[in-house]
């Protein structure tokens, strides 16, 4: 039986100026070879409510590690991050884990879908968690697995599925509770070209319908192009006024600014 906690109440009421989600010069060190080195340095960004943005960069260069921080699955070195207006770092990981539950969705590369529950199960199961009863919500369910392209799965196991098919799953089941971020890390990374391209042109209609605000990792230029801004992190640091805006964009766009940048 899992026991609801409640979220904390936000310290300040957003408005339409205040960003959805905001870094201010956040680092991670990590201890290797017993020297503390800079994995993420001195990140600053924000995004507005509706953006999708992506961040893009190579293997290692901290994408993961930012996400991570940018979630609060994980607690900056120095710095702040803020989810409207609400700072991640301020309070312990029960608060940050009641904040996650339903303020923030997340689209994992391997889906993380639970193999004994049913599509329908697994969709739902954040809103059980957040001690919310999913009949009441099944009407926007319905809709959501609809959006989707899943509805007709509902009853089925996720052994059941495609790859695609359990990336869109995973897709319903971010959205569930209806949080004001959604975070994805290379979630077209396990899956073959065409899944991957119908993944990313869904999490362009959850953005344009239904209002969502996404933030999505990856080193897939196509994926990138489907965004309306791409930010470029390099070495755990996002370097100043290289930001592409006013996407979607052409792939090729995409390609020629990483040869520009040298990633
Ligand atoms: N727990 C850890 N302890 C020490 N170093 C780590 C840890 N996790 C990641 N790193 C290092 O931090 C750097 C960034 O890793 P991260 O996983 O964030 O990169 P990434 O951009 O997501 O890469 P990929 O594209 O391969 O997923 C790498 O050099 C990695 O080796
Ligand atoms: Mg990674």
């Amino acid at each position: 039986m899992t026991h609801a906690v409640t979220p904390p109440a936000p310290t300040s009421v957003p408005t339409g100026t205040t960003p959805v989600l905001e870094a201010r010069g956040v680092f991670r060190f990590r201890t290797a070879d017993g020297k503390q080195l800079p994995i993420v340095r001195d990140v600053s960004f924000s995004l507005r409510a509706g953006e999708f943005a992506t961040i893009m960069g190579p293997s290692g260069s901290g994408k993961s590690t930012l996400l991570h921080l940018l979630a609060g699955l994980d607690k900056p070195s120095a710095g702040q991050v803020l989810l409207t207006g609400q700072d991640l770092g301020g309070g312990d990981e029960e608060y940050r884990a009641a904040i996650r539950r339903t303020r923030i969705g997340f689209i994992f590369q391997f889906f993380h879908l639970l193999p004994d529950l049913t599509v329908e199960e697994n969709v739902t199961l954040p809103l059980r968690i957040a001690g919310e009863n999913p009949k009441k919500h099944a009407a926007r369910i319905d809709s959501l697995l609809q959006l989707l392209g899943v509805d007709k799965l509902r009853k089925r196991l996720p052994v059941a599925l495609s790859g695609g098919e359990m990336q869109r799953v995973s897709i319903a089941r971010a959205l569930s509770t209806q949080p004001p971020l959604v975070l994805a890390d290379e979630p077209t990374g396990n899956l073959s070209s065409k899944a991957g391209e119908e993944v990313v042109s869904l999490l362009r209609q959850v953005c344009t319908r239904l209002g969502s605000t996404i933030l999505l990792v990856t080193h897939n230029p196509r994926d990138a192009a489907a965004g309306d801004r791409v930010l470029f992190l390099h070495d755990g640091a996002l370097r100043d006024n290289q930001e592409l805006t006013g996407g979607p964009f052409l792939v090729a766009d995409v390609f020629s600014r990483l040869q520009e940048l040298g990633i």
